[in-house]
C-alpha cells in the first residue's frame, strides 16, 4: 500500500527520492509527494496519479536540497487528490510528516487540534500528525515526534523533517515497516529493503514504538523513554538486480521465470544427507507430539498455498489440519489452545488481517509458526518460529514465486514432520526427500513443456468469464488458478470443487464458456473425465490440464496444458506455473497493466 522515503546527505534529495517512489510503485498507489529541506524551510510538490505526473510537476517546481522525504499514498481516508496526498505540513511550516498506516483515533485528535486553533487542509488521518508535531515543539523535534506518536493509536511509519535541522531527519514506527539505510555519509529510511539497496545494503530494521534521528553522519535509534537502543546492521542478502526487471516486459513474467531458482533456494538448504532439516524450527520437533490440530491462516494466494498445505499435512502427518482466511479466523472465536500450531503464511509479512489473526491464536496458546518472504516483517517478529521463503523480491502485485515457494515450505514442513510423528516409513520418507529436491527441475519443465501458452491467450482473450473446476489438490490449485486470472486480466473467473458442479455452477455453462479443468490427480482422472463430459455437452470449451504422456485427454480437451509427471502431493509447483502463464498472457493480450493491477496492493496493510 503506502510506501515512504526519506533521505539525508549530500547529494541532491530529489532524484535520490524519486528513484525509491519509483521502487515502492508496485505496492500500489494513486498520488504521490515529496517535501525537501532548502536550508531553513520546507518545500513541498504533490500530485495525484502517477509518478510521472509528480516528476512533471517538479520539472516547473524544481526543489533544491539534500535531505528530504516522500511518499506514495494509496487512498484510505480522502480521495486520491493533491491535497490529500502526503507530506503534509504544519501550519508554522516548520514540519512536514509522510506516513504509512493508520490513524485510528484521528477524528477525536483532529477535533481537539482543531479547538487548539490548527487548520486543516485535507481530509487524511495522517494531518493530525503534523499539527501534533507543532503543538508539542519546544525546541527538540525528536521530543515532539516522541510526544505526537504518544498520543497516536492505530499503526504508523512516520517520516519527519523539520526546517530548522536540515540534515536531520526523525522516524517512529508501530505495527508498519520502516528500514533505515546506513550509507557512507549518508543516510536513509524506507518502507521497503527495494527503495534502500540501489544505495546501500547495510540496514537496520526498527521494532515497534521506537524512534529514530537521522543524519548523514549516523543514525540513532531510541526507545519511547529516550534511552538510546543498540541496533545490529544487517546485511541485504541479494542484489539491485534482483529488484530489476532484467530484461523482461513485467516483473510478473520475470518472477514466473525465476520460480526454478526460488523454488532451489527455499528447497536445497533444507536438505541434508538426504534429510529434511529445518534449523529454525528443530527446536520444536520434541513438542510435535502435542500438537492436536494444525490451523493454517492467510489471506489471497498464501491463503491458497495454505490450501495445498491442508491437503499435504494432513496426508502425511495424520493430523487434522484446517486452512482459513485469517479475515474470518480473527472474528470466530476459534477453538484454538495450546495443543494447535497455527502455520501463517504471508509473502509481505505485513499482512493486516494475517497479523491480527495471529495474534488472536497466539492469545489463545497456539505455537505460531510463520511462512514468510520478507525478513524483519512484522509476522516474522511477532512469530514463535520462522521459516523464510527464499524468494528475493518479489515486485508484481500478483504473486508467483512468493506462492510456489510457500507451496514448498509447507511441503518440506509436512514430510519434516511426517518423519518426526513416524506417520511414515523411512522409505517414503527418502521418496518425498528426492520429490521435493526434483521440483525446481520439475517447475522449469512446467515452463518449456508450454510454449504454446502465448497462442492461446490470443484465441481466448476475448472470454468475459470462466470456471476452473479440479479436484482435491487440483481444486487447491484452481482457487490460485482462477485469482490469477481475475486479478491481472480482470476477466470474471471462479474456481469450483468439480464434484460441486452439479450443485449450481452448471447453469451457468453454456455455448462457449471457457471450463480449465484440472486433471492431474491419477486417481481421480476418470470422475474429471465425467465432469468434462457434462460441460461439453452444454457447450463450453474445455481447456485441461493433464500429465505429461497422458493421451486419454486428447479426446475430451479442446486444449491441453501438459505438467511433468510429479507425486500427486506435490503437484501444485509445477501445475501452478502454466495457470500463471495463461493469465499472464491473457492479461496482455488484453492490454492490461500487469505489473500494477486497478485497485490492488502488493503489500494490504489495512483491514
Ligand atoms: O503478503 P501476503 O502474502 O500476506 O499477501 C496476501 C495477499 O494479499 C496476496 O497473496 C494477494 O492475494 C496477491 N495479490 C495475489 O496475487
Amino acid at each position: 500500500m503506502c510506501g515512504i522515503v526519506g533521505y539525508t546527505g549530500s547529494s541532491s534529495a530529489v532524484p535520490v527520492l524519486l528513484s525509491g517512489l519509483k521502487r515502492l510503485e508496485y505496492r500500489g498507489y494513486d498520488s504521490a509527494g515529496i517535501a525537501v529541506n532548502t536550508g531553513g524551510s520546507l518545500q513541498m510538490v504533490k500530485a495525484s496519479g502517477h509518478l510521472e505526473h509528480l516528476m512533471e510537476r517538479l520539472k516547473s517546481t524544481p526543489l533544491s536540497g539534500t535531505s528530504g522525504i516522500g511518499h506514495t499514498r494509496w487512498a484510505t481516508h480522502g480521495a486520491p487528490t493533491d491535497i490529500n496526498a502526503h507530506p503534509h505540513m504544519s501550519n508554522d511550516g516548520q514540519f512536514a510528516v509522510v506516513h504509512n498506516g493508520i490513524i485510528e483515533n484521528y477524528a477525536q485528535l483532529r477535533e481537539e487540534l482543531t479547538e487548539n486553533g490548527f487548520q486543516f487542509s485535507s481530509e487524511t488521518d495522517t494531518e493530525v500528525i503534523v499539527h501534533l508535531l507543532e503543538y508539542y515543539d519546544q525546541g527538540d523535534p525528536k521530543v515532539a515526534v516522541m510526544k505526537a506518536a504518544s498520543r497516536l493509536e492505530g499503526s504508523y511509519a512516520l517520516g519527519v523533517v523539520c526546517a530548522r535541522f536540515p540534515d536531520t531527519l526523525y522516524t517512529a514506527r508501530l505495527s508498519s515497516p520502516l528500514i533505515l539505510g546506513v550509507g557512507i555519509g549518508e543516510s536513509f529510511f524506507a518502507s521497503d529493503v527495494t527503495a534502500l539497496v540501489r544505495h546501500t545494503k547495510n540496514v537496520i530494521y526498527m521494532e515497534d514504538g521506537e524512534f529514530a534521528c537521522i543524519t548523514p553522519r549516523g543514525i540513532e535509534v531510541f526507545d519511547s523513554t529516550g534511552a538510546p537502543i543498540r541496533k545490529t546492521v544487517s546485511r541485504v542478502a541479494w542484489d539491485v538486480e534482483a529488484a530489476e526487471k532484467g530484461g523482461y516486459d513485467h516483473f510478473m513474467l520475470k518472477e514466473i521465470m525465476e520460480q526454478p531458482r526460488a523454488l532451489k533456494l527455499t528447497i536445497e538448504p533444507r536438505i541434508r544427507d538426504g534429510r529434511i532439516v529445518l534449523d529454525e524450527f528443530e527446536s520444536f520437533r520434541a513438542q510435535l507430539p502435542n500438537i492436536r490440530k494444525v490451523v493454517i491462516t492467510a489471506c489471497g494466494s498464501a491463503y491458497h498455498a495454505g490450501c495445498v498445505g491442508r491437503y499435504v499435512i494432513e496426508q502425511l502427518c495424520r493430523i487434522p489440519v484446517e486452512a482459513e482466511l485469517a479475515s474470518e479466523l480473527r472474528y470466530r472465536n476459534p477453538i484454538i489452545d495450546s495443543s494447535t500450531l497455527l502455520i501463517v503464511v504471508s509473502q509481505s509479512g505485513e499482512t493486516a488481517d494475517t497479523i491480527a489473526a495471529l495474534k488472536e491464536c497466539k492469545a489463545r496458546g497456539a505455537t505460531v509458526l510463520a511462512v514468510v518472504n520478507v525478513v524483519g516483517s512484522t509476522i516474522a517478529k511477532l512469530a514463535d518460529y520462522v521459516l523464510y521463503t527464499w524468494a528475493g523480491p518479489e515486485i508484481a502485485v500478483a504473486t508467483t514465486k512468493g506462492y510456489t515457494t510457500q507451496v514448498a515450505v509447507l511441503d518440506l514442513f509436512a514430510v519434516w514432520a511426517a518423519e518426526a510423528l513416524g506417520t511414515i516409513s523411512a522409505q517414503s520418507c527418502a521418496d518425498y526427500v528426492k520429490q521435493l529436491l526434483s521440483l525446481p527441475e520439475r517447475a522449469q519443465r512446467a515452463i518449456d513443456l508450454n510454449p504454446g501458452i502465448p497462442a492461446l491467450a490470443r484465441q481466448y482473450k476475448a472470454a468475459d468469464a470462466m470456471f476452473f473446476i479440479g479436484r482435491n489438490i487440483d481444486y487447491a490449485i484452481c482457487l490460485e488458478g482462477s485469482l490469477k486470472l481475475k486479478e491481472i486480466s480482470y476477466i470474471h473467473s471462479e474456481a469450483y470443487a468439480a464434484g460441486e458442479l452439479k450443485h449450481g455452477t452448471i447453469a451457468l455453462i453454456d455455448e462457449g464458456r471457457l471450463v480449465v479443468a484440472l486433471a492431474c490427480q491419477e486417481a481421480l482422472f476418470d470422475k474429471m473425465m465425467s465432469n468434462v463430459r457434462e460441460v461439453k455437452a452444454r457447450g463450453a470449451q474445455v481447456l485441461a490440464a493433464a500429465l505429461e504422456g497422458n493421451r486419454r485427454i486428447l479426446s475430451q480437451a479442446d486444449d491441453v496444458l501438459y505438467i511433468p509427471d510429479t507425486d500427486p502431493l506435490f503437484l501444485a509447483i509445477p501445475e501452478i506455473i502454466p495457470l500463471q502463464l495463461f493469465a499472464y498472457y491473457m492479461a496482455r493480450e488484453n492490454g492490461c497493466d500487469i505489473d500494477k493491477p486497478k485497485n490492488l496492493a502488493k503489500s494490504v496493510t489495512v483491514e
